[in-house]
């Protein structure tokens, strides 16, 4: 089947099944031309909260399409690969936050959505690669231990140092942002291109960056500039192309996330003809993750 069919073969079952189709700013293009919300994690979670349509598909990683189980329990929602996890996720345990919590009984602890269902749910609150800073201030603690992800919890740090941030686990970080070097970026800086970075590259890297932000918010950034650098998976160039035609963009083709690119357009025609591929957060977890994930959506 060609690519065209595929395409109206899966918008002919979108609209039988009355599915609504969420897909991450890394997706391939050809998912984002079936998609009805593309964004960032914050804004596929709060996308997912408000839907009404019975059947979501989270074309993404695990951990969001479980996010979307979690705010909106009574639809179905389907991942059509369910293989495609999030390696930063699985970094981190809920026994090793309980164990941590015991050591520090002062600290709230804070989870990265990158994580699993299993340790929202044994946390204070959530945050977002755009709003992680704005949490762990609202937040009346002193310290804050955070996981998975180690240079989200460096960057935090680097912004409030009222706070003691206690990242966990040690060596907690995503493969594809790593992929960057400073040699790279003097050459780009001195080339007069201005440079936007994910907060889960390492200190060293978006200590050259023009801007720190999430993939959601690098949209609006790029707006404001002409040649932009961007430091994070490589989906996010074409993104940017699409919707800022006026700028130009380069990055690192070799940062590709494995698992993000897992979804194809033949398998979500699949997962909408067969309703294949459920994402269902178990009963016994489920309050506590809703508790962490509503605590970060209810800071202004
Ligand atoms: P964003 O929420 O900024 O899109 O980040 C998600 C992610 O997995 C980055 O690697
Ligand atoms: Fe996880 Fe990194 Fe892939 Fe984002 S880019 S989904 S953090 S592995």
């Amino acid at each position: 089947m060609t690519k065209h069919n595929l395409i109206a073969d899966v918008l002919r079952l979108k609209s039988e099944r009355k599915a609504l189709i969420l897909a991450h700013n890394y997706q391939l293009p050809e998912i984002h031309a079936v998609a009805d919300v593309i964004g960032d994690s914050l804004e596929l979670a709060l996308a997912a909260r408000k839907a009404t349509e019975p059947v979501l598909v989270m074309c993404g990683v695990r951990f969001m399409a479980e996010t979307a189980h979690i705010l909106n329990p009574d639809r179905t929602v389907l991942m059509p690969d369910i293989n495609a996890g999030c390696p930063l996720a699985d970094y981190l345990t809920p026994e090793l936050i309980l164990k941590t919590k015991e050591e520090y009984p002062q600290a709230a602890v804070v989870v990265y959505i990158n994580s699993t269902a299993a340790c929202k749910a044994v946390a204070d609150s959530v945050c977002t690669s755009g709003n992680a800073v704005k949490i762990v201030k609202s937040l009346p603690h002193r310290q804050v231990i955070f996981g998975p992800d180690n240079n989200l919890a460096s960057y935090v740090q680097s912004v409030l140092p009222e706070k003691e941030i206690i990242p966990i686990p040690e060596g907690g970080h995503c493969y594809v942002h790593m992929q960057f070097s400073p040699d790279d970026l003097v050459e780009v800086k001195a080339a007069g291109i201005s440079i936007i970075a994910h907060p889960e590259c390492p200190e060293e890297i978006r200590t050259y960056a023009d801007h720190i932000a999430s993939t959601g918010k690098m949209v609006e950034i790029a707006k404001s500039g002409d040649r932009w650098y961007i430091c994070t998976e490589t989906g996010m160039l074409e993104r940017l192309c699409v919707l800022c035609p006026e700028q130009s963009f380069i990055g690192n083709e070799d940062a590709i996330c494995a698992d993000m690119k897992k979804t194809t357009l033949q398998e979500l025609l699949v997962c909408l003809r067969d309703l294949s591929g459920e994402v269902k957060v178990p009963p016994e977890i489920m309050d506590g993750a809703r508790k962490s994930l509503d605590y970060m959506l209810s800071v202004p």
